[in-house]
């Protein structure tokens, strides 16, 4: 399968982990790719891999949560490699805490980076997207913590779920455009993510870094996947027009546990308020209001 070669990719955080992976996948795969994150450093030097290794890739300089960013990245990237047609919104921080111990500002700053930057990066591609008309793609990067509740990092795992239904929710209006989205929920994945994350936390709360945690978390990360092997996957999975990417089979029981408890929920409803009209209209297209 030829594409995505020629095609060009904008990728979010891609100086690290499994953007960089993406990245590595994408110009493998004959892509051109602008490289955009928050940590000037590291892009730099991963513009340097790539164009050593004979890519067309930018660095671009871009903080996710900035909308005025995006659009400043967006036209920097499709001045370089022309126009974009791959976006994947993978930059991410984990953070927080248990629930009674993550502040306001964490929380928000969690959706702010995970979520919120995502729909900030359809909300400025998806217009150049349908201007310009072919085959166009969307990954968003969420997480087995968007799939499976996880405790004591609420704020990052709530977040995950809402990047997880937005990708659904995307996916489904955008059916029959030529436009096509993919989610990624990776399990563990050998990263820098608990160092980065952890850092970041620390600077906004203008405290020191807990580096036992840190180090504890990257001890466990560390055992995870190869991003590369992620990033890899991402692209076969674009090429096929797959949706949903899942990295580790392990996860299974975790999640059928989440659907057992709802359909045992379901089961034990005894209807008392009779049908509902707005699930009449998305179950079998029965309209309220025109009837
Ligand atoms: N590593 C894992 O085990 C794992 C598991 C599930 C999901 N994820 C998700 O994968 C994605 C990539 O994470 P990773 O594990 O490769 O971590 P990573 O820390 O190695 O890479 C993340 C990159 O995002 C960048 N970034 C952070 N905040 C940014 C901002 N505001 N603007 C622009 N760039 C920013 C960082 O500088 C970094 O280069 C994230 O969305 C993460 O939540 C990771």
């Amino acid at each position: 399968m030829n594409w995505p070669a020629g095609e060009a990719a904008l990728v979010t955080g891609a100086a690290s982990g499994i953007g960089l992976g993406m990245a590595r996948a994408l110009v493998a795969a004959g892509a051109k790719v602008a490289l955009a994150d928050i940590d000037g450093e590291r892009v730099a030097a991963a513009v340097q891999e790539l164009t050593d290794a004979g890519g067309t890739v930018v660095g671009v300089s871009l903080d996710v949560t900035d909308p005025d960013q995006w659009v400043a990245a967006a036209d920097k990237a499709e001045a370089a490699l022309g126009p974009i047609s791959i976006l994947c919104n993978n930059a991410g921080l984990s953070g927080g805490k248990e629930i009674d111990r993550t502040t306001l500002d964490v929380w928000r700053w969690v959706y702010r980076v995970n979520v919120e930057a995502q729909f900030i990066g359809v909300s400025v591609f998806l217009p150049r997207f349908k201007a310009r008309g072919g085959r166009c793609h969307i990954v968003n990067t969420a997480s087995m913590a968007g799939i499976v509740p996880m405790q004591r990092v609420g704020a990052y795992s709530s977040a995950k779920f809402a990047s997880f239904s937005f990708s659904m929710i995307l996916r489904d209006e955008l059916k029959g455009t030529g436009i096509g989205v993919s989610v990624l929920c990776p399990g563990t994945v050998a990263t820098r993510i608990a160092v980065n994350s952890g850092e970041r936390e620390a600077e906004l709360l203008g405290q020191d870094a807990d580096s036992a945690a840190i180090e504890g978390n990257f001890a466990l990360t560390s055992q995870g996947a190869d991003p590369d092997r992620v990033g890899d996957q991402v692209v076969e999975a674009m090429q096929k027009g797959q949706f949903l990417i899942i990295t580790h089979r392990d996860w299974e029981p975790l999640v059928t546990a989440v659907h057992t408890e709802i359909r045992q929920a379901f089961a034990e409803c005894d209807d008392r308020h009779g049908p509902d009209v707005s699930a009449r209209y998305l179950v079998q297209g029965f309209n309220p209001v025109a009837e």
